[in-house]
């Protein structure tokens, strides 16, 4: 059976210019992304894949001077519609939207602090404070991630003591966390 699936994303007419450059970066970009399917970019070394996808939770505004012309629509979490989220300019607009469009780096950035208090950071942020719903959370955000079983014993150990993959996992682990189920 077929299923129709939604765009969660639309990106129309993108074009994004880094500050101080004449040249945009992204030219004239339309990309539809799927609910519940895989996006990948391919592309040559230079081409913008990594600009895009800094774009889609607009984590390039961490720097002055960025421009964005064309639409980046994001569907309302209701599901009622799509908002242009370039349109957004106040800070808690753009945190939250981080918390919806998470992004894992290519070099793992862990927090510096235990593995349990990294992947809890964001829950605590969203106002969970119960600590058996934060224990389940962070367990199932950790097993999604495929490092439940090689940290379990050692929660409290600093997360910049893992390896470099199980630092990369720790990363997904936290963006997971921040998941609706
Ligand atoms: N901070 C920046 N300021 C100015 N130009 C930049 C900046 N970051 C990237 N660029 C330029 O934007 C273009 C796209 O770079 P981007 O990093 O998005 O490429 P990419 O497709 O991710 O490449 P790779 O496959 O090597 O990761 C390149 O020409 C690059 O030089
Ligand atoms: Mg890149």
């Amino acid at each position: 059976m077929s299923e129709t699936l939604r765009d969660m994303m639309q990106v129309k007419g993108l074009f994004f210019t880094y500050p101080n450059m004449d040249e945009p970066a992204l030219k004239n970009i339309d990309l539809p992304i799927r609910e519940r399917r895989i996006t990948a970019l391919i592309g040559p070394s230079g081409c913008g894949k990594s600009t895009l996808l800094r774009a889609l939770n607009r984590i390039h505004d961490l720097y002055p001077g960025c421009r964005y012309e064309g639409e980046i629509n994001l569907m309302r979490l209701d599901g009622s519609g799509y908002e242009n989220i370039l349109a957004w300019k106040k800070e808690n607009e753009l945190i939250q939207l981080r918390q919806r469009v998470g992004m894992i780096f290519q070099k793992p950035t862990p927090f510096p602090m235990s593995i349990y208090d990294n992947v809890a950071y964001g829950l605590k942020i969203q106002g969970i404070k119960k600590q058996s719903e934060l224990d389940d959370r962070v367990e199932q955000a950790l097993r999604d991630a495929a490092l439940w079983d090689e940290v379990k014993d050692s929660l409290n150990r600093d997360a910049r003591g893992l390896s470099g993959g199980q630092q990369q996992r720790l990363c997904i682990a936290r963006s997971v966390a921040l998941s609706q189920r």
